[in-house]
């Protein structure tokens, strides 16, 4: 038996069993075995879930690039590390060794401390998906600075807000992007950012589109005379096992965003062992994940867990529709690719295209399919089964979150039989309780309540930047003892999770998820907005859209008025991004609202999804009179 690579069913059971009844063990052997420390730990882990404080490892030491980099250079420094796949399939791929990526990293590392970063600095990366990204990530983890990766489709003010609240010293951008047919001004949205950032002492500008843009005296340079001139040796810094390594920002239900904060030894350790075991990852084979790296999937599944395990790991820079929808599928073919992982919109935005785009394509070599990011239904489950995998790939429909580092709720393909929409079984080390709104646990199969996780795990996130009580409240409070995830579930007669969606106020479109408050407050920057409230309605290729219900300051002005609508979106997708505009938009003269002056969001999902049939109970409102209204003017 294998702790470290599970095989069988039978196998999955009995590491499970361990890791539930002797958890340090478990994954003290797990560390011992498959990791390169400077250091060995004095205490496995040590926890309490009241404060909440989690540490893994306490007194080890160690450097995670050294895991992912250096370890490999005697067994397979020529192996490739990276296949960089560019937007344009008319430019050449890039296949990057692993010698390659280590004297990238080190002379990247090196222009850092050149620039006065330190270790604890926090860098913010604001990139497209291309080889730098990756460099400047694993350089920032090379020398101890803490990497603050903002997604490439963010808007300046995301991007600027993110920056403010880190107090990142650095940013790393480029001069542009590419996305399909079109360029985006990345420069320039970074300029835009700035403009308030004080913490930013310089900017390092990868060329990437070679667009004219203008450098700010003193604090832009070029990236590439500077690497040009770097040396190939950079030691790594020698980092504590709850050194943080990354924040990454996520949305929550209410207020700013949060930067959740992983750690090194656990978040490492965690982000392998599942990328192993998920994707069954063996020497030889290319595994591709499309997901983008400024998002946890790819912090995890494109960069550290595929490295540490010494991988081949595809970084696509383009997108499914570009230069038409074949294009996953050419690349899985050009590349060979045996693992491929995506997200559910993707796959159901390239199920509606003909069938032919598919079909050219030699798909053969897939072993392994995987999903994240949201519930993935069943049709489109089985139009994956079928035209990707040729029936012959198992799915791995992976449950996780920004919080939880890594996957926690997946089948084991190969071991664990899979049914659609069933993300299966916990990983180990992953003990999951189902709760009642009272606080109870739901024991026995067949039961639905709220997910929560009752032990910690190597990969959950530690804190939120700056705000560690935000992080008890959120996470900790409303179960005693228990992380609360904000997800729903069913488990079955056999014990197999299912996920049904989000309890909270975040909605997940396209595989974004979105808080309503934030956007929200977008809305209500317009001169002629007086409230507002969003909700999510089913929408067949992108899980969820959103519905908007504004109410205006002058009742009666405007009530189908178009422009107010693109100035709202104009104003969202300033604010937070393109992927946060709202679908419809409808003017109300009231929203409804309970006696204590809350939104009954209830209501207005029901009426934007249009299940105006059961309402249920409004006789508690405030302003029953109001539904009536909203009912008759529902776009
Ligand atoms: C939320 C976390 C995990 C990486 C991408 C999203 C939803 C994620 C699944 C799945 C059903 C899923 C949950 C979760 N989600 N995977 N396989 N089935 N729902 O990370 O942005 O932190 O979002 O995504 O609602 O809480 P994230």
């Amino acid at each position: 038996m294998s702790n470290y690579h599970i095989k069988g069913l039978e196998e999955y059971f009995q590491v499970y069993r361990k890791s539930v009844n002797h958890p340090e063990q478990f994954w003290e052997e797990i560390a011992e075995e498959n990791f390169v420390w400077r250091k060995r730990w004095d205490k496995v882990l040590q926890w309490d879930f009241a404060k909440p404080e989690v540490n893994w490892f306490q007194g080890a030491q160690l450097n995670i690039t050294e895991n992912c980099l250096d370890r490999h250079l005697y067994t397979r420094g020529n192996q490739t590390a990276i296949i960089f796949e560019p937007n344009d399939p008319k430019e050449a791929a890039q296949h990057i060794t692993y010698n390659d990526l280590h004297e990238r990293v080190c002379k990247f590392a090196n222009v850092l401390k050149d620039k006065g970063i330190q270790r604890g600095d926090r860098v913010c990366i604001y990139l497209p998906m291309i080889p730098e990204l990756a460099a400047a990530m694993l350089a920032c983890a090379r020398i101890g600075a803490i990497h603050s990766i903002v997604f490439a489709g963010f808007s300046s003010t995301a991007l600027r807000s993110r920056i403010q609240d880190s107090e990142c010293k650095m940013l790393i951008t480029s001069d542009g992007s590419y996305r399909g047919g079109k360029t985006i001004d990345l420069k320039g949205i970074a300029d835009e950012a700035l403009q308030d950032a004080p913490s930013i002492e310089s900017v390092l500008v990868v060329k990437r589109i070679k667009s004219d843009i203008t450098m700010k005296e003193g604090r832009d340079v070029w990236l590439q005379p500077l690497l040009d001139k770097a040396s190939i040796h950079c030691d790594p810094e020698i980092m504590n096992a709850e050194d943080p390594l990354f924040i990454l920002y996520t949305s929550g239900s209410t207020g700013q965003p949060k930067g959740m904060l992983h750690t090194t030894a656990g978040y490492m350790i965690y982000a392998a062992y599942t990328f192993k075991n998920v994707f069954q990852y063996r020497q030889n084979d290319i595994y591709w994940c499309s997901a983008d790296i400024g998002w946890i999937t790819g912090h995890s599944y494109i960069i550290y867990g595929p490295l540490a395990n010494g991988a081949t790991t595809v970084l696509f820079e383009g997108v499914p529709s570009y230069p038409d929808y074949g294009r996953f599928w050419q690349v899985v073919e050009k590349h060979k690719v045996t693992q491929f992982y995506t997200a559910p919109t993707a796959i159901r935005a390239l199920a509606k295209e003909n069938l032919s785009h598919v079909q050219k394509h030699d798909l053969s070599t897939l072993k392994v399919l995987g999903t994240v990011g949201e519930p993935i239904n069943e049709e489109a489950w089985h139009w994956y089964n079928e035209n990707i995998g040729g029936k012959n790939a198992p799915i791995a429909d992976t449950w996780f979150q920004t919080e939880t580092g890594g996957i926690m709720i997946s089948p084991i393909p190969f071991a664990t039989p899979t049914i659609p929409t069933f993300a299966t079984l916990p990983l180990p080390g992953v003990q999951l309780a189902l709760m009642d709104e009272d606080g109870k646990e739901i024991k026995g199969n067949q039961v639905s309540g709220r997910l929560t996780i009752k032990f910690p795990w190597p990969g959950m996130a530690r804190s939120i930047w700056g705000n560690h009580e935000r992080y008890r409240s959120t996470y900790f409070s409303t179960f005693e003892n228990h992380y609360f995830t904000g997800d729903g579930a069913l488990r079955d007669a056999t014990g197999y999770y299912r996920i049904t969606g989000r309890v909270d106020d975040v909605i997940i479109v396209s595989g974004h998820n979105l808080g309503t408050a934030p956007i929200e407050d977008a809305i209500n920057e317009h001169p002629a907005v007086a409230e507002s409230a969003i909700v999510g309605f089913p929408h067949d290729v992108k899980g969820n859209s959103l519905y908007g219900f504004v109410i205006l300051k002058e009742a009666g002005e405007s009530r189908d008025n178009n422009n107010l609508r693109k100035e709202i979106n104009q104003l969202i997708a300033e604010r937070i991004g393109p992927i946060a505009k709202l679908e419809k938009i409808q003017f109300t003269p009231g929203l409804p609202k309970t006696r204590s002056g809350k939104i009954m969001r209830r209501i207005l999902r029901k009426v934007a999804a249009g299940e105006l049939h059961d309402l249920g109970d409004i006789s508690t409102l405030l302003n029953p009179e109001v539904v009536e209204s909203i009912i008759e003017n529902r776009l």
